[in-house]
């Protein structure tokens, strides 16, 4: 006799997943993870069709033109909105380089603007343009990668002004629209993410020999579990990848 596997309790039953950023480091592992569990996944990134490049509006808004157009044939709800994208080095839209700062001598306009739009201002648009989007009924999740290093209250070792304070503002965006949420879905959850450090090209130069380094797919598959068993009463929180609560 066969039986029917039991479902996961825990885990909410399939809807689409989709992954901004999904050709990045994290965001790449997210997505070849969700595909592994049999999840209908869609990734989005400067390289796909339709592309989601921050410098502009329309391409946020085209993305989740997309997305919805993608709802409704599938008759499937947003279960999961993962943003997995994210700036802390390279090179800005004005063409300079960045890389983070040491000290307050090396604050300059041009990267912390990028910093800001990249981490804080293009994710704010994704809430514009995709929270809406989110059924009105039963639980889902939207999951904004932040750092750790964004907490004001964890900050012991300084530096990296523009990253830190960057992500110190999503935290901010991601509590302040978890509020908002709240009042169209009260299942819905909307949640801030440290990954930890993971081995992709953003983290690369700072690899430090003592820092717990882990493989993109660890990370996914962590936060994948922290995503889907998050508790009741989370919508709002900033939780690193075993789902413990990181101070603001
Ligand atoms: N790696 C770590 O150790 C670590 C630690 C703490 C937090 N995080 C956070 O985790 C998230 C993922 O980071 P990662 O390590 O996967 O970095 P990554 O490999 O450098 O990926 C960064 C992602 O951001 C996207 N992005 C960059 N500029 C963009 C723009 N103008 N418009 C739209 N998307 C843009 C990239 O898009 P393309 O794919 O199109 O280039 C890419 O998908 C970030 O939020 C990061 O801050 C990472």
């Amino acid at each position: 006799m066969t039986s029917t596997p039991t479902p996961d309790a825990a885990r909410p039953p399939d809807g689409l997943a989709v992954v901004l950023g999904g050709t990045g480091g994290v965001g790449a592992a997210l997505v070849a993870q969700l595909q592994a569990q049999g999840v209908e996944v869609l990734a989005l990134g400067r390289r796909t069709q339709p592309a989601l490049d921050y410098t502009g509006e329309a391409s946020v808004a085209a993305c989740a033109q997309h997305v919805a157009d993608r709802l409704a044939q599938s008759g499937l709800p947003l279960q999961r909105l993962i943003v997995a994208t994210g700036f802390l080095h390279g090179h800005t839209a004005s063409g300079q380089r960045a890389e983070p700062e040491r000290s307050w001598q090396h604050l300059n306009t041009d990267a912390l603007q990028h910093s800001f739009l990249i981490n804080a201002i293009g994710p704010a648009l994704v809430m514009r343009h995709f929270l809406p989007l989110l059924p009105t009924q039963g639980r889902c999740v939207a999951a904004f990668l932040s750092a750790r290093v964004g907490s004001i209250g964890d900050n012991r070792l300084g530096g990296w002004y523009g990253y830190r304070a960057s992500k110190a503002a999503l935290n901010q965006l991601v509590h302040t629209a978890a509020i908002e949420l709240a009042r169209r879905n009260r299942q819905a959850l909307c949640v801030a993410l440290h990954p930890g450090t993971v081995d992709t090209a953003l983290s690369q130069p700072f690899a430090k020999t003592g820092l717990e380094v882990r493989p993109p797919a660890t990370a996914a598959q962590e936060l994948l579990q922290v995503i889907d068993t998050l508790p009741e009463g989370s919508n709002g929180g900033f939780f690193d990848h075993h789902g413990t609560s990181v101070p603001w």
